[in-house]
């Protein structure tokens, strides 16, 4: 299992946008969380594959898209074409759930499904072995900057223990309010993914990422 940060540009400076991506990368983030919204599963609007499009020219980091829209089934093979190499979709947005992640594969990406905060972690258990990683959410969808839920540490558990139960090889991703002092106790309950926004992009970001990356690096050598 890797342990991997990917950085939400939803937190970046847009006057700086290069600059901050490009401090990201030489600073050792993995990944790039594209984080879109469509004012109808989410309140907020945010931006889309024209957006994402022209990122990809700034980084060589994989993007990890995460999809807050409705009906996200309509907007697979764009964003792919747009560059997305993993794409999430949340489970309470899509009706057909399988049928979607196997869209996601057949257009070549990696397949995500995300739960909200209070959404049972029952509701993907069957579809498992169709996903490569769980986004748990630890703030409501919506805006960056939000404080973490706390219950949320217990699903992360349940869903560790789920997925090792099923022999599975599963991601955990979680996302929202991700911060210095909750990352480890996230860690512990079983995530190995960690995205953040405002804990990257405020402040010093290469100071972040490298903060970020070394306890990450220590959950990788097991200590
Ligand atoms: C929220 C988004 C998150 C957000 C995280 O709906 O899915 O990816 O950008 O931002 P922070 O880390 O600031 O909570
Ligand atoms: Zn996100």
């Amino acid at each position: 299992m890797k342990y991997l940060l990917s950085p939400s540009l939803l937190s970046l400076d847009f006057t700086k946008a290069g600059e901050q991506i490009k401090a990201a990368d030489e600073a050792g983030a993995d990944w790039t969380h594209f984080d879109v919204m469509d004012g109808q599963f989410v309140p907020s609007i945010s931006f889309g594959m024209p957006v994402l499009k022209s990122f990809r020219k700034a980084t060589d980091r994989p993007f990890d898209v995460h999809l807050m829209i409705e009906e996200p089934e309509n907007y697979i093979q764009a964003f792919a074409e747009a560059g997305a190499n993993r794409i999430t979709v949340h489970a309470e947005a899509t009706r057909h759930l399988d049928r979607t992640l196997h869209q996601i594969r057949e257009v070549g990406c990696e397949a995500g499904v995300a739960l909200n905060p209070s959404t049972p972690i029952e509701n993907v258990e069957y579809v498992l072995e169709l996903a490569d990683m769980v986004l748990q959410m630890t703030v409501n969808p919506g805006f960056g900057g939000q404080k973490f839920i706390p219950y949320c540490l217990e699903k992360i558990e349940a869903l560790r223990t789920l997925i090792d139960e099923k022999g599975c090889n599963t991601d955990i991703q979680v996302d929202g309010g991700v911060n210095r002092n909750n990352i480890r106790e996230i860690l512990d309950a079983g995530a190995n993914i960690i995205v953040a926004g405002n804990a990257v992009f405020l402040g010093d970001v290469v100071e972040n990422v490298q903060y970020f990356k070394q306890i990450l690096n220590e959950y990788q050598d097991g200590l």
